[in-house]
Protein backbone atom coordinates (compact mmCIF):
# COMPACT_ATOMS: atom_id res chain seq x y z
CA UNK A 1 0.00 0.00 0.00
CA UNK A 2 1.20 3.13 -0.93
CA UNK A 3 1.59 5.97 2.12
CA UNK A 4 0.36 9.66 0.76
CA UNK A 5 3.32 12.20 1.14
CA UNK A 6 2.92 14.26 4.17
CA UNK A 7 2.29 17.22 1.34
CA UNK A 8 -0.92 15.47 0.58
CA UNK A 9 -2.93 17.45 3.61
CA UNK A 10 -1.89 20.83 1.67
CA UNK A 11 -5.29 22.40 0.18
CA UNK A 12 -5.52 25.91 -1.56
CA UNK A 13 -9.26 27.29 -1.27
CA UNK A 14 -10.32 30.14 -3.17
CA UNK A 15 -13.51 32.18 -2.74
CA UNK A 16 -14.73 35.15 -5.23
CA UNK A 17 -18.09 35.86 -3.60
CA UNK A 18 -21.30 38.14 -4.39
CA UNK A 19 -18.82 41.04 -3.93
CA UNK A 20 -17.09 40.53 -6.92
CA UNK A 21 -14.06 42.33 -5.61
CA UNK A 22 -11.69 39.74 -6.43
CA UNK A 23 -10.34 36.76 -5.21
CA UNK A 24 -9.76 35.22 -1.22
CA UNK A 25 -7.11 32.49 -1.11
CA UNK A 26 -5.57 30.61 1.57
CA UNK A 27 -2.41 27.52 1.30
CA UNK A 28 -3.38 25.73 4.48
CA UNK A 29 -2.70 22.77 5.91
CA UNK A 30 -5.05 20.29 7.19
CA UNK A 31 -3.15 17.15 8.44
CA UNK A 32 -3.95 18.08 12.66
CA UNK A 33 -6.61 18.82 13.75
CA UNK A 34 -6.82 22.53 13.35
CA UNK A 35 -6.19 23.92 10.11
CA UNK A 36 -2.96 25.52 9.69
CA UNK A 37 -3.03 28.53 7.23
CA UNK A 38 0.56 28.82 5.68
CA UNK A 39 -0.35 31.80 3.62
CA UNK A 40 -3.17 34.20 2.91
CA UNK A 41 -3.82 36.05 -0.17
CA UNK A 42 -6.21 38.83 -1.93
CA UNK A 43 -6.14 39.42 -5.66
CA UNK A 44 -8.63 42.37 -7.21
CA UNK A 45 -10.52 41.79 -10.13
CA UNK A 46 -9.42 44.16 -12.41
CA UNK A 47 -12.32 46.57 -13.02
CA UNK A 48 -13.40 45.66 -16.20
CA UNK A 49 -13.80 41.94 -15.11
CA UNK A 50 -15.70 43.37 -12.18
CA UNK A 51 -18.29 44.93 -14.64
CA UNK A 52 -18.31 41.71 -17.25
CA UNK A 53 -19.26 39.55 -14.15
CA UNK A 54 -22.00 42.12 -13.14
CA UNK A 55 -23.54 42.56 -16.68
CA UNK A 56 -24.09 38.86 -16.38
CA UNK A 57 -25.79 38.69 -13.25
CA UNK A 58 -28.92 40.02 -15.65
CA UNK A 59 -30.17 38.81 -19.01
CA UNK A 60 -28.49 40.33 -22.16
CA UNK A 61 -27.36 39.53 -25.05
CA UNK A 62 -24.36 36.63 -26.48
CA UNK A 63 -24.12 35.81 -22.87
CA UNK A 64 -22.70 32.54 -23.60
CA UNK A 65 -19.66 34.21 -25.09
CA UNK A 66 -19.12 36.98 -22.55
CA UNK A 67 -19.49 34.01 -19.67
CA UNK A 68 -16.75 32.20 -21.33
CA UNK A 69 -14.25 35.14 -21.20
CA UNK A 70 -15.17 36.20 -18.09
CA UNK A 71 -14.41 32.99 -17.39
CA UNK A 72 -11.20 32.97 -18.98
CA UNK A 73 -10.34 36.09 -17.53
CA UNK A 74 -11.10 34.36 -13.82
CA UNK A 75 -8.74 31.57 -14.11
CA UNK A 76 -5.99 33.95 -14.71
CA UNK A 77 -7.08 35.93 -11.45
CA UNK A 78 -7.03 32.49 -9.41
CA UNK A 79 -3.43 31.67 -11.25
CA UNK A 80 -1.74 35.08 -9.62
CA UNK A 81 -3.98 34.48 -6.53
CA UNK A 82 -2.20 30.42 -6.21
CA UNK A 83 1.47 32.01 -7.47
CA UNK A 84 1.15 34.40 -4.37
CA UNK A 85 0.27 31.56 -2.14
CA UNK A 86 2.75 29.54 -3.37
CA UNK A 87 5.44 32.50 -3.28
CA UNK A 88 4.72 33.20 0.59
CA UNK A 89 4.75 29.85 1.54
CA UNK A 90 7.96 28.54 -0.34
CA UNK A 91 5.60 25.62 -1.42
CA UNK A 92 5.92 23.93 -4.97
CA UNK A 93 3.13 22.98 -7.03
CA UNK A 94 3.63 19.44 -6.58
CA UNK A 95 2.94 19.78 -3.05
CA UNK A 96 -0.36 20.71 -2.85
CA UNK A 97 -3.34 18.07 -2.97
CA UNK A 98 -6.20 20.35 -4.85
CA UNK A 99 -7.34 23.97 -5.18
CA UNK A 100 -10.92 24.12 -4.51
CA UNK A 101 -12.29 27.16 -6.58
CA UNK A 102 -15.43 28.47 -5.89
CA UNK A 103 -15.50 30.51 -9.09
CA UNK A 104 -18.06 33.76 -9.54
CA UNK A 105 -21.76 33.07 -8.66
CA UNK A 106 -23.83 34.20 -12.28
CA UNK A 107 -27.10 33.11 -11.42
CA UNK A 108 -28.60 31.17 -8.54
CA UNK A 109 -32.40 29.90 -8.51
CA UNK A 110 -32.06 26.71 -6.26
CA UNK A 111 -35.37 25.45 -4.78
CA UNK A 112 -37.01 25.44 -8.15
CA UNK A 113 -38.56 21.88 -8.94
CA UNK A 114 -40.43 22.85 -12.01
CA UNK A 115 -37.35 21.65 -14.02
CA UNK A 116 -36.19 25.71 -13.75
CA UNK A 117 -33.82 25.48 -11.16
CA UNK A 118 -29.88 25.80 -10.61
CA UNK A 119 -26.52 27.54 -9.69
CA UNK A 120 -24.22 28.62 -11.80
CA UNK A 121 -20.77 29.44 -10.35
CA UNK A 122 -18.65 31.17 -13.33
CA UNK A 123 -15.17 29.80 -13.60
CA UNK A 124 -12.40 27.62 -16.16
CA UNK A 125 -11.37 24.89 -13.76
CA UNK A 126 -9.78 23.25 -16.66
CA UNK A 127 -7.38 26.19 -17.58
CA UNK A 128 -6.69 26.92 -14.00
CA UNK A 129 -5.41 23.50 -13.81
CA UNK A 130 -3.37 24.15 -17.17
CA UNK A 131 -1.96 27.09 -15.30
CA UNK A 132 -1.04 25.80 -11.64
CA UNK A 133 -0.46 22.35 -12.97
CA UNK A 134 -2.48 21.94 -9.34
CA UNK A 135 -5.87 19.73 -9.67
CA UNK A 136 -8.85 21.46 -9.11
CA UNK A 137 -12.10 21.00 -7.43
CA UNK A 138 -14.86 23.30 -8.98
CA UNK A 139 -19.00 23.49 -8.73
CA UNK A 140 -19.15 22.50 -5.35
CA UNK A 141 -23.26 24.31 -5.39
CA UNK A 142 -24.74 22.06 -8.12
CA UNK A 143 -24.80 18.60 -6.24
CA UNK A 144 -26.81 19.71 -3.74
CA UNK A 145 -29.47 21.54 -5.43
CA UNK A 146 -30.01 18.21 -7.75
CA UNK A 147 -30.69 16.57 -4.47
CA UNK A 148 -33.35 19.36 -3.78
CA UNK A 149 -30.96 21.57 -1.70
CA UNK A 150 -30.08 25.27 -1.74
CA UNK A 151 -26.44 24.78 -2.74
CA UNK A 152 -25.96 27.38 -0.23
CA UNK A 153 -24.91 27.99 2.35
CA UNK A 154 -21.89 25.93 2.23
CA UNK A 155 -19.87 27.06 4.95
CA UNK A 156 -21.44 25.86 8.04
CA UNK A 157 -19.35 22.67 8.07
CA UNK A 158 -16.12 24.61 8.94
CA UNK A 159 -17.98 27.31 10.78
CA UNK A 160 -18.84 24.74 12.85
CA UNK A 161 -15.40 22.73 12.97
CA UNK A 162 -13.63 26.36 13.48
CA UNK A 163 -16.16 28.18 16.03
CA UNK A 164 -18.58 25.56 17.86
CA UNK A 165 -18.44 25.31 21.15
CA UNK A 166 -19.11 22.44 23.75
CA UNK A 167 -21.28 24.04 25.98
CA UNK A 168 -22.98 27.78 24.40
CA UNK A 169 -25.16 28.21 21.28
CA UNK A 170 -23.02 30.19 18.90
CA UNK A 171 -23.96 32.42 15.63
CA UNK A 172 -21.57 32.89 13.33
CA UNK A 173 -22.35 35.53 10.41
CA UNK A 174 -20.08 36.04 7.16
CA UNK A 175 -21.10 39.54 5.57
CA UNK A 176 -20.10 39.14 2.29
CA UNK A 177 -22.27 40.53 -0.65
CA UNK A 178 -24.84 38.55 0.85
CA UNK A 179 -24.70 37.81 4.10
CA UNK A 180 -25.24 33.70 5.57
CA UNK A 181 -25.68 32.83 9.36
CA UNK A 182 -24.48 29.26 10.72
CA UNK A 183 -26.26 28.57 13.74
CA UNK A 184 -24.00 26.62 16.04
CA UNK A 185 -25.99 24.85 19.03
CA UNK A 186 -23.55 23.66 21.73
CA UNK A 187 -22.16 20.23 20.84
CA UNK A 188 -23.13 18.84 23.45
CA UNK A 189 -26.94 19.10 23.02
CA UNK A 190 -26.45 17.11 20.10
CA UNK A 191 -28.87 19.77 18.20
CA UNK A 192 -28.04 19.78 14.46
CA UNK A 193 -26.48 23.36 12.40
CA UNK A 194 -28.76 25.19 10.75
CA UNK A 195 -27.97 28.39 8.58
CA UNK A 196 -29.08 30.39 5.40
CA UNK A 197 -28.53 33.63 4.00
CA UNK A 198 -29.68 36.86 5.70
CA UNK A 199 -29.86 39.09 2.53
CA UNK A 200 -27.92 41.59 1.64
CA UNK A 201 -24.02 41.95 3.23
CA UNK A 202 -22.17 44.50 1.19
CA UNK A 203 -23.78 44.10 -2.31
CA UNK A 204 -25.77 47.10 -2.23
CA UNK A 205 -23.65 49.20 0.03
CA UNK A 206 -20.65 48.44 -2.35
CA UNK A 207 -23.47 49.22 -5.48
CA UNK A 208 -24.52 52.77 -4.06
CA UNK A 209 -20.89 54.12 -2.87
CA UNK A 210 -19.83 53.42 -6.33
CA UNK A 211 -22.64 55.04 -7.89
CA UNK A 212 -22.37 58.33 -5.69
CA UNK A 213 -18.53 59.00 -4.86
CA UNK A 214 -17.09 56.03 -7.50
CA UNK A 215 -15.39 54.04 -4.41
CA UNK A 216 -15.21 50.03 -4.25
CA UNK A 217 -16.80 50.49 -0.55
CA UNK A 218 -17.55 52.49 2.22
CA UNK A 219 -14.58 52.25 4.40
CA UNK A 220 -15.47 51.20 8.04
CA UNK A 221 -18.95 52.23 7.02
CA UNK A 222 -17.84 56.22 7.81
CA UNK A 223 -20.44 57.56 4.90
CA UNK A 224 -23.26 56.04 6.23
CA UNK A 225 -22.32 56.80 9.67
CA UNK A 226 -22.70 60.35 8.25
CA UNK A 227 -25.67 59.80 7.08
CA UNK A 228 -29.19 59.53 8.81
CA UNK A 229 -31.19 56.09 8.57
CA UNK A 230 -34.72 56.74 6.93
CA UNK A 231 -37.26 54.50 8.72
CA UNK A 232 -39.74 54.86 6.35
CA UNK A 233 -36.81 53.33 3.46
CA UNK A 234 -36.09 50.79 6.47
CA UNK A 235 -39.45 49.84 6.77
CA UNK A 236 -40.14 49.58 2.86
CA UNK A 237 -37.04 47.77 2.57
CA UNK A 238 -37.98 44.76 5.03
CA UNK A 239 -41.39 44.21 3.28
CA UNK A 240 -39.18 42.18 1.14
CA UNK A 241 -40.71 38.81 1.35
CA UNK A 242 -37.03 37.28 1.17
CA UNK A 243 -36.64 38.58 5.27
CA UNK A 244 -39.58 36.43 6.37
CA UNK A 245 -39.54 33.35 4.37
CA UNK A 246 -38.72 29.86 6.16
CA UNK A 247 -35.50 28.37 5.85
CA UNK A 248 -33.77 26.74 4.20
CA UNK A 249 -33.25 29.02 1.93
CA UNK A 250 -30.59 31.19 -0.24
CA UNK A 251 -30.12 34.37 -2.00
CA UNK A 252 -27.90 36.17 -4.29
CA UNK A 253 -27.18 39.33 -7.13
CA UNK A 254 -30.45 38.01 -8.74
CA UNK A 255 -32.89 39.59 -6.14
CA UNK A 256 -30.60 42.09 -4.34
CA UNK A 257 -29.14 44.02 -7.32
CA UNK A 258 -29.37 47.90 -7.86
CA UNK A 259 -32.73 47.34 -9.49
CA UNK A 260 -34.12 46.09 -6.21
CA UNK A 261 -33.45 49.13 -4.22
CA UNK A 262 -34.44 51.84 -7.50
CA UNK A 263 -37.71 49.89 -7.22
CA UNK A 264 -38.06 50.91 -3.87
CA UNK A 265 -36.50 54.80 -4.50
CA UNK A 266 -38.65 55.71 -7.19
CA UNK A 267 -41.75 55.03 -4.89
CA UNK A 268 -40.76 58.88 -3.32
CA UNK A 269 -40.96 60.31 -6.48
CA UNK A 270 -39.14 63.48 -6.58
CA UNK A 271 -38.31 63.42 -2.41
CA UNK A 272 -35.51 61.50 -2.73
CA UNK A 273 -33.42 60.72 0.63
CA UNK A 274 -29.70 62.18 0.57
CA UNK A 275 -26.89 59.69 -0.77
CA UNK A 276 -25.89 59.80 2.54
CA UNK A 277 -28.69 59.04 4.08
CA UNK A 278 -29.16 55.58 1.81
CA UNK A 279 -26.23 54.52 2.73
CA UNK A 280 -26.91 54.51 6.45
CA UNK A 281 -30.00 52.96 5.27
CA UNK A 282 -28.94 50.20 3.52
CA UNK A 283 -25.63 49.33 6.29
CA UNK A 284 -29.11 48.98 8.63
CA UNK A 285 -30.78 46.81 6.53
CA UNK A 286 -28.05 44.67 6.45
CA UNK A 287 -27.44 44.51 10.05
CA UNK A 288 -31.43 44.66 11.26
CA UNK A 289 -31.74 41.22 8.89
CA UNK A 290 -29.41 39.80 10.58
CA UNK A 291 -30.10 40.63 13.87
CA UNK A 292 -33.67 39.66 13.25
CA UNK A 293 -32.85 36.79 11.96
CA UNK A 294 -30.62 35.01 14.83
CA UNK A 295 -33.47 36.35 17.57
CA UNK A 296 -35.82 34.42 15.69
CA UNK A 297 -33.68 31.45 14.85
CA UNK A 298 -31.14 31.24 17.66
CA UNK A 299 -32.41 33.10 20.54
CA UNK A 300 -30.44 31.45 23.37
CA UNK A 301 -27.05 32.65 21.52
CA UNK A 302 -24.98 35.20 23.41
CA UNK A 303 -22.17 35.22 21.19
CA UNK A 304 -22.68 36.44 17.41
CA UNK A 305 -18.88 35.45 15.79
CA UNK A 306 -18.09 37.75 12.33
CA UNK A 307 -16.63 37.12 9.60
CA UNK A 308 -16.21 38.41 5.36
CA UNK A 309 -15.48 41.79 4.60
CA UNK A 310 -18.41 43.30 6.11
CA UNK A 311 -16.99 42.50 9.70
CA UNK A 312 -14.59 45.33 8.37
CA UNK A 313 -17.75 47.96 8.35
CA UNK A 314 -17.59 49.38 11.98
CA UNK A 315 -21.20 50.88 11.54
CA UNK A 316 -22.51 47.77 10.30
CA UNK A 317 -20.38 46.02 13.50
CA UNK A 318 -21.86 49.14 15.95
CA UNK A 319 -25.41 48.44 14.26
CA UNK A 320 -25.11 44.69 14.95
CA UNK A 321 -24.42 45.35 18.53
CA UNK A 322 -27.29 47.71 19.20
CA UNK A 323 -29.81 45.50 18.28
CA UNK A 324 -28.20 42.66 19.61
CA UNK A 325 -28.13 43.31 23.23
CA UNK A 326 -27.49 40.72 25.67
CA UNK A 327 -25.23 39.32 22.90
CA UNK A 328 -21.54 39.65 22.30
CA UNK A 329 -20.77 40.88 18.77
CA UNK A 330 -17.09 39.67 18.07
CA UNK A 331 -15.25 38.75 14.36
CA UNK A 332 -13.44 35.70 13.85
CA UNK A 333 -9.91 37.52 14.52
CA UNK A 334 -10.90 37.41 17.91
CA UNK A 335 -10.67 33.47 17.53
CA UNK A 336 -7.80 33.23 15.60
CA UNK A 337 -8.72 33.57 11.79
CA UNK A 338 -8.36 36.43 10.25
CA UNK A 339 -12.48 37.37 8.91
CA UNK A 340 -11.32 37.17 5.11
CA UNK A 341 -10.03 33.76 5.10
CA UNK A 342 -12.47 32.14 6.77
CA UNK A 343 -14.41 31.37 3.64
CA UNK A 344 -11.78 30.30 1.32
CA UNK A 345 -10.19 27.67 4.06
CA UNK A 346 -13.87 26.74 3.96
CA UNK A 347 -13.21 25.75 0.03
CA UNK A 348 -9.83 24.29 0.72
CA UNK A 349 -11.83 21.71 3.55
CA UNK A 350 -14.67 21.18 1.02
CA UNK A 351 -11.81 20.41 -1.87
CA UNK A 352 -10.38 17.49 0.36
CA UNK A 353 -13.78 16.40 1.21
CA UNK A 354 -14.29 15.88 -2.56
CA UNK A 355 -10.76 14.57 -3.05
CA UNK A 356 -11.96 11.74 -0.61
CA UNK A 357 -15.04 10.73 -1.32
CA UNK A 358 -16.90 12.35 1.81
CA UNK A 359 -19.69 14.81 2.20
CA UNK A 360 -19.54 18.31 2.18
CA UNK A 361 -22.98 19.74 2.51
CA UNK A 362 -25.10 20.19 5.56
CA UNK A 363 -28.54 18.99 5.04
CA UNK A 364 -29.79 20.61 7.82
CA UNK A 365 -28.70 24.02 6.85
CA UNK A 366 -29.60 23.56 2.43
CA UNK A 367 -32.71 21.37 2.95
CA UNK A 368 -30.61 18.50 0.61
CA UNK A 369 -32.00 15.13 0.58
CA UNK A 370 -29.23 13.99 2.72
CA UNK A 371 -25.14 14.53 2.64
CA UNK A 372 -23.63 14.64 -0.74
CA UNK A 373 -19.79 14.76 -2.20
CA UNK A 374 -19.73 17.68 -3.52
CA UNK A 375 -17.83 19.64 -6.46
CA UNK A 376 -15.81 17.77 -9.74
CA UNK A 377 -11.86 17.15 -9.95
CA UNK A 378 -9.92 18.24 -12.51
CA UNK A 379 -6.73 16.40 -12.09
CA UNK A 380 -3.22 18.19 -12.45
N1 LIG B 1 -12.39 48.34 5.51
C1 LIG B 1 -13.62 48.02 5.08
N2 LIG B 1 -14.67 48.79 5.42
C2 LIG B 1 -15.92 48.50 5.00
N3 LIG B 1 -16.20 47.44 4.22
C3 LIG B 1 -15.19 46.64 3.84
C4 LIG B 1 -13.86 46.87 4.25
N4 LIG B 1 -13.08 45.90 3.72
C5 LIG B 1 -13.90 45.10 3.01
N5 LIG B 1 -15.16 45.55 3.08
C6 LIG B 1 -16.34 45.00 2.40
O1 LIG B 1 -16.17 43.63 2.21
C7 LIG B 1 -16.39 43.30 0.84
C8 LIG B 1 -15.60 42.09 0.51
O2 LIG B 1 -16.00 41.07 1.39
P1 LIG B 1 -15.85 39.55 1.06
O3 LIG B 1 -15.89 38.83 2.34
O4 LIG B 1 -14.69 39.34 0.16
O5 LIG B 1 -17.20 39.28 0.27
P2 LIG B 1 -17.48 38.27 -0.92
O6 LIG B 1 -17.23 36.91 -0.37
O7 LIG B 1 -18.90 38.52 -1.28
O8 LIG B 1 -16.52 38.66 -2.01
C9 LIG B 1 -16.02 44.55 0.09
O9 LIG B 1 -16.66 44.59 -1.16
C10 LIG B 1 -16.52 45.62 1.04
O10 LIG B 1 -17.90 45.83 0.86
MG1 LIG C 1 -14.53 38.83 -1.83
Amino acid sequence: MSVPPASSERFIGLMSGTSMDGADGVLVDLSGAHPVVLAAAHTPFPQPLREAFGALQQPGDDEIHREALAANALAGVYAECVATLLRLADARPASIAAIGAHGQTIRHRPGLYDGTGYTRQSQHPALLAELTGIAVVADFRSRDVAAGGQGAPLVPAVHAALFGAPDETRVVCNIGGISNISILPATASGRPVTGFDCGPGNALLDDWIHRHRGLPYDDNGAWAASGTVDAALLAQCLTEPYFGAPPPKSTGRDLFHPGWLQTLLATRGNRQPPAADVQATLATLTATAIARDVQTHAADARRLIVCGGGARNGYVMAELARLLPGVAVETTDDFGVPVLEVEALAFAWLARQCVRRAPGNVPTVTGAAGPRVLGAIYPR
